[in-house]
C-alpha cells in the first residue's frame, strides 16, 4: 500500500498538470472528474437555489447522463451545492454565486436549464412580474451567447410564451441564434395532462401520452385529447373538464399552497423528464419526441408548442399538429390570439 502511494506521488511529479490547464482553474477542475466522475454531459442550472431549482438540481445529480453539474444562483448557491455534492452519484457538482461567477458557471456547458425568476408577490401586477423575469432572462441569455453559444437551452422562467422570444432576440443580437437549440419547457402541461387523463380512463399514467400544443399559459395550453395514446374517446363533459383542468393546473397548485408559491416539485420532475430527453437526443438516441415551445412554421406564429424530435442538434424536427376536431380547432384560434400578443411583448422588450 505504502509502496503504491509512493509510486503515485513520484508519478504525479513526473506527469504534472499541463501548463494550459494550470492557467484555467475551471479546466483544471474539469480534469478532476477522471478521479471518479462518469462520462457524460455538462449541465448548468441557472436559478438552482429556488423552489424549482433545488429539486431539479437533486434530480439532475441522479441522472447518469450528467457528468458535470453547475449550480448558479444569486443567493444560496454554495449551500445547495454543498448539500447536493454529498450524493454518491457520478456527476461532479460545482456552485456559482452571483453575476461575477455567471461566465464560469456557463463555460463549456452542453445544456443550460433556466428556472431563474421571481414568483408573483402580493401587490405585483403581471406586468411587473414580466419586466423582472424578462430582465433576468435577458442577462442570463447574454451570458449563454458569450460562454456556451452551442448549448441547448431549456427555458422554464415564466411567462414562457414571452421569455422564449426574448431569448431568441438576445441570441440574434449576439449572432448566435440557433432556433433548434432554444426550447421553452411545456412538459409540466404534458405531465399534468397524462395524469388527469389517466385518472379519467382508469389507466396507469405512465401508459398515457397526451400531446399538448400552443403555449404555456391559460387558453394557450391546448391538450389534443383526440390524439391521446392509447387511442380512446371522451364524452363532451370529460373533454370540457380535462381541458379546463389541464389549462388551470398551475392555479390549482397556487391555491392549494395558499400563498406559499407555485408548482415546484412537479415542475422539477417535468423539467428533468424533458432535460433527460434532450440529453438522450444529444447522445444520438433515435426517436426522442416530446412537446416544447419552439421556433415554428406550424402556424403563422413565429413560436408554437408542438411535438418535436430531439437529436444531436436539438429540436431537429418540428411536427405538424395532425388532425384536430372542431373543439380543438376553436381552442386553437383562441390560443393563437393570446399567443401572438405574448410573443410580441417579448420581442418588443428587446427591440424597444
Ligand atoms: N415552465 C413552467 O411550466 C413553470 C412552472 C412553474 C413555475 N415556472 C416559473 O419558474 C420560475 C421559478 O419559479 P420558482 O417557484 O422556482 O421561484 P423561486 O423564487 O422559488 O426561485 C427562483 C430562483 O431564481 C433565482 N434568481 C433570481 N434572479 C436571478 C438571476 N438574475 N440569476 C439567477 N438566479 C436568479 C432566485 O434567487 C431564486 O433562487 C418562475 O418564473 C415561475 O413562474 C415555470
Amino acid at each position: 500500500m505504502e509502496i503504491n502511494q509512493r509510486i503515485a506521488t513520484i508519478s504525479a511529479h513526473l506527469h504534472p498538470i499541463k501548463p494550459q490547464m494550470a492557467e484555467h482553474p475551471i479546466l483544471r477542475q474539469a480534469d478532476c472528474r477522471a478521479k471518479g466522475g462518469a462520462p457524460g454531459f455538462k449541465v448548468a442550472i441557472l436559478g438552482a437555489a429556488g423552489g424549482i431549482g433545488q429539486p431539479l438540481a437533486m434530480l439532475m445529480k441522479m441522472n447518469p447522463l450528467v457528468s458535470v453539474l453547475h449550480l448558479y444562483d444569486v443567493v444560496n448557491a454554495p449551500g445547495v451545492t454543498a448539500d447536493i455534492s454529498h450524493m454518491d452519484t457520478g456527476a461532479v457538482v460545482r456552485g456559482f454565486l452571483g453575476q461575477p461567477q455567471l461566465e464560469n458557471a456557463l463555460t463549456g456547458m452542453d445544456l443550460v436549464i433556466i428556472p431563474a425568476g421571481v414568483p408573483r408577490k402580493p401587490g405585483m401586477t403581471r406586468d411587473d412580474l414580466f419586466k423582472i423575469n424578462a430582465g433576468i432572462v435577458k442577462t442570463l441569455c447574454e451570458g449563454i451567447a458569450k460562454c456556451c453559444p452551442n448549448a441547448v437551452v431549456n427555458l422554464i422562467s415564466n411567462p414562457v410564451n414571452s421569455t422564449v422570444p426574448i431569448a431568441a432576440e438576445v441570441f440574434k443580437k449576439a449572432g448566435t441564434y440557433d432556433p433548434k437549440k432554444l426550447l421553452g419547457v411545456t412538459m409540466l402541461d404534458v405531465v399534468r395532462a397524462n395524469t388527469f387523463v389517466a385518472e379519467v380512463l382508469g389507466l396507469d399514467p405512465r401508459e398515457v401520452n397526451v400531446p399538448v400544443v400552443g403555449g404555456h399559459a391559460g387558453v394557450t395550453i391546448l391538450p389534443l385529447l383526440s390524439q391521446v395514446k392509447p387511442p380512446c374517446s371522451f364524452t363532451p363533459d370529460e373533454i370540457e373538464y380535462l381541458t379546463k383542468r389541464i389549462q388551470d393546473g398551475g392555479t390549482e397548485v397556487v391555491q392549494a399552497k395558499a400563498g406559499a408559491g407555485s408548482a415546484t416539485l412537479s415542475m422539477a420532475y417535468a423539467a428533468v423528464k424533458f432535460a433527460d430527453a434532450c440529453l438522450r437526443g444529444l447522445r444520438g438516441d433515435a426517436g426522442i419526441v416530446e412537446c416544447a415551445f419552439v421556433a415554428s412554421q406550424v402556424t403563422e406564429l413565429p413560436f408554437f408548442a408542438t411535438k418535436v424530435r430531439l437529436g444531436r442538434a436539438g429540436a431537429e424536427e418540428v411536427y405538424q399538429l395532425g388532425p384536430l376536431n372542431e373543439y380543438e380547432r376553436v381552442g386553437l384560434e383562441k390560443a393563437k390570439e393570446e399567443l401572438e400578443a405574448s410573443i410580441q411583448k417579448g420581442v418588443s422588450f428587446i427591440r424597444k
